[in-house]
């Protein structure tokens, strides 16, 4: 099928070059006259793991291409997919903007019956809107249809060729079949509902994953004043079909582009229709309070911080990409520089989009090796879970360091890599491990 994606960000750019892949004919476009050039020559703007090379291949296929010409590649697709960003307002509603100017273009550049898919996070009934906007601008016809995306940054391309479901919100059962017929080769589980429930499924999903965790965030921070360890506590859970393992990882609670902005919205949602969304306002309140607990560990470890020097690895919201968006470590890092520490950090790939965030501070000193991050800290503390910080020879990070003080926000280490070490070692919602016994090195095995 001939297919157009509007907008190159995440959803867009990963989408369209994975239906290239399962043998389409995709246009990718976008506005940023500068990103579609760097795309045409094969230079990635997102850091997404398989991405590169899958655009290198099908462009030399001629299965891909990328435009700023929105016109021709909407007159020449059977389906036109909207995937511009829809960035929270003030508010914490959705802004529509982009979407509704996008739908004015492709009302104007229509010249026969089109597809029109949003895969933009929207709104409850936003596809409504879409459908008047472009039946007030064209005479030809158009079915609307609401495919929400599911993907996760750092496994976006996998995500997004090996879908759980995918969801067909639409009225028209010519766009249903259409549709059900370009995502045959991806999975079985297809849904076709109403638009509304769609777009809805987008927002309860995500609201329920951050929902799971904060609640294990809860029972971690419980966990850790009864002596209770929330990674056994949450793996018993997890073999309980109806609750599922995934999603019941404690730390420092979430963050990245999605789950912080959609819970407001879906809060904004309710809000609007004069219902007041108790249990996700929690959710939200417990994610914003867990970050601080990195600085509460510090504080009973080392008291003041003033002219403490502290080590952070990691800064991207999560392993696997460079956004930072929402990441933890703009707060905990904010945080130690108002109480005085220096900071020195590290991230793998993401230092150079976080440091935009500190421009002016040149107390933070940006290394670009792990082991030197730690150098002469006071103490180290660990907020993104990237494999490398796994695979690290603790007795030499801790030899290395001025005060060998380990606060671990993702539970990434086990009792036995610490046991030979003399680390005073604090983690989220496991027993403290300050000193271990041998008793309790011998018995204590994750
Ligand atoms: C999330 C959803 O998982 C996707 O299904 C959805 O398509 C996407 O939002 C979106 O709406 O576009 P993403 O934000 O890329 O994907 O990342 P996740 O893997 O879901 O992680 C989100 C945050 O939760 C990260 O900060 C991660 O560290 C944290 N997390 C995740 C935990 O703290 N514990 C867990 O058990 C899992």
């Amino acid at each position: 099928m001939k297919l157009t994606f509007i907008g190159t960000g995440y959803v867009g750019l990963v989408s369209g070059v994975c239906f290239s892949e399962i043998g389409n004919q995709v246009t990718c476009v976008d506005k940023d006259l500068a990103k579609i050039e760097r795309l045409k020559k094969g230079d990635v703007p997102i850091y997404e793991p398989g991405l590169k090379e899958l655009i290198e291949k099908n462009t030399s296929l001629g299965n891909l291409s990328f435009t700023s010409d929105l016109t021709s590649s909407v007159q020449n697709a059977d389906i036109v997919f909207i995937c511009v960003g829809t960035p929270s307002l003030p508010s914490g509603e959705a802004n529509l903007e982009y979407v509704e100017q996008v739908a004015q273009d492709i009302a104007l550049a229509m010249d026969g019956y089109k597809i029109v898919v949003t895969k933009s996070t929207v709104p409850v009934g936003t596809n409504d809107k879409i459908k008047k906007i472009i039946g007030q601008l064209t005479p030809h016809p158009f079915d609307i249809v609401s495919i929400p995306e599911f993907l996760r940054e750092g496994s976006a391309v996998k995500d997004t060729l090996n879908p759980d479901r995918i969801i067909i919100g639409t009225a028209s059962e010519r766009a249903a079949a259409a549709l059900t017929e370009l995502h045959k080769p991806l999975t079985d589980e297809i849904m076709v509902t109403e638009v509304r429930s769609a777009e809805m499924i987008k927002y309860a999903s995500n609201a329920f994953l951050a929902t799971k965790i904060s609640f294990i965030n809860e029972i971690a921070n419980i966990c850790e004043k009864v002596g209770a360890d929330v990674t056994h506590v949450a793996k018993g859970m997890g073999y309980d079909n109806r609750i599922g393992s995934s999603f019941l990882q404690a730390g420092i609670g979430y963050g990245g582009s999605c789950f912080p902005k959609d819970t407001h919205a879906l809060i904004q949602i309710a809000g609007n229709v004069d219902y007041e969304f108790k249990l996700l306002k929690s959710v939200v309140e417990v994610n914003n309070d867990q970050r601080f607990n990195i600085i509460a560990k510090l504080n009973h470890s080392l008291g003041d911080l003033q002219g403490k020097t502290i080590g952070i690895w990691g800064l991207a919201f999560k392993p696997n990409t460079d956004d930072v968006r929402e990441a933890p470590a703009l707060d905990i890092i904010k945080t130690l520089l108002d109480e005085g520490a220096t900071v020195k950090a590290y991230d793998p790939i993401a230092t150079e989009n976080f440091r935009h965030f500190f421009r002016d501070e040149a107390v933070v000193q940006w290394s670009e090796d792990a082991l030197e991050a730690a150098e002469s800290c006071d103490a180290l503390c660990l907020l993104t879970d990237w494999a490398e910080f796994k695979q690290v020879d603790l007795a030499k990070l801790g030899s290395v360091m001025k005060q060998p003080i380990l606060i671990d926000g993702r539970n990434v280490y086990s009792r036995d890599q610490l046991a030979d070490t003399n680390f005073q070692y604090y983690s989220i919602g496991r027993p403290q491990l300050e000193s271990l016994s041998p008793f309790r090195k011998s018995v204590a095995s994750d």
